[in-house]
């Protein structure tokens, strides 16, 4: 197992990001969901149980294709256990499961130096987009697949 995938851990419930979300009604029952690096599924299980249509992905823990598009792709803690080619990827393989309406909502880490590298694999990560909650420990952003699009070709978002 590679050092990214080993950073998923076994949650009992719905992550902090996906609870706000949840709360906030940014995620509705209408919605279909993909959760992209979902790690060992906890949020999609919290998901299902709430009776919203969630899949989860994930290179190493779940690789099974879901090939349909999606109203609401999370990635949450993903981007930080990446290099910026993996990261680059990564954001590209969320603006292609969204559909042309769709909202991801991607999470990162904010308890981390903003320098180097924490345990080997952790890395400060920002985004051009809106940032919707800051936490001490987590950042919230929405992004559409306009705004992915953008960015993933050099634009301003
Ligand atoms: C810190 S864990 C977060 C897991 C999950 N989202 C959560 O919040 O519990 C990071 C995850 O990113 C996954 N990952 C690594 N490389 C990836 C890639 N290229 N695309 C998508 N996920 C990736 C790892 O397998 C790992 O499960």
């Amino acid at each position: 197992m590679t050092p990214s995938a080993r950073t998923a851990i076994a949650r009992k419930g719905p992550s902090l990001p996906l609870r706000w979300l949840l709360k906030d009604r940014l995620i509705s029952r209408e919605d279909t969901v993909l959760d992209y690096g979902c790690g060992k599924g906890a949020d999609v299980t919290a998901l299902r149980a709430k009776r919203i249509k969630a899949v989860g992905w994930d290179p190493y823990h779940r690789p099974d294709i879901h090939p349909r598009l999606n109203d609401v792709v999370l990635c949450t803690y993903v981007l930080n256990v990446l290099d910026g080619v993996e990261r680059h990827r990564v954001l590209w393989g969320i603006c292609e499961r969204l559909q042309p309406w769709g909202e991801a909502f991607i999470t990162v880490r904010r308890d981390l130096p903003r320098v180097g590298v924490l345990n080997g694999v952790q890395r400060w990560v920002e985004l051009p987009f809106t940032s919707l909650r800051k936490t001490a420990t987590y950042e919230i952003y929405r992004a559409s697949r306009d705004d992915l699009a953008r960015y993933l070709q050099g634009e301003k978002v």
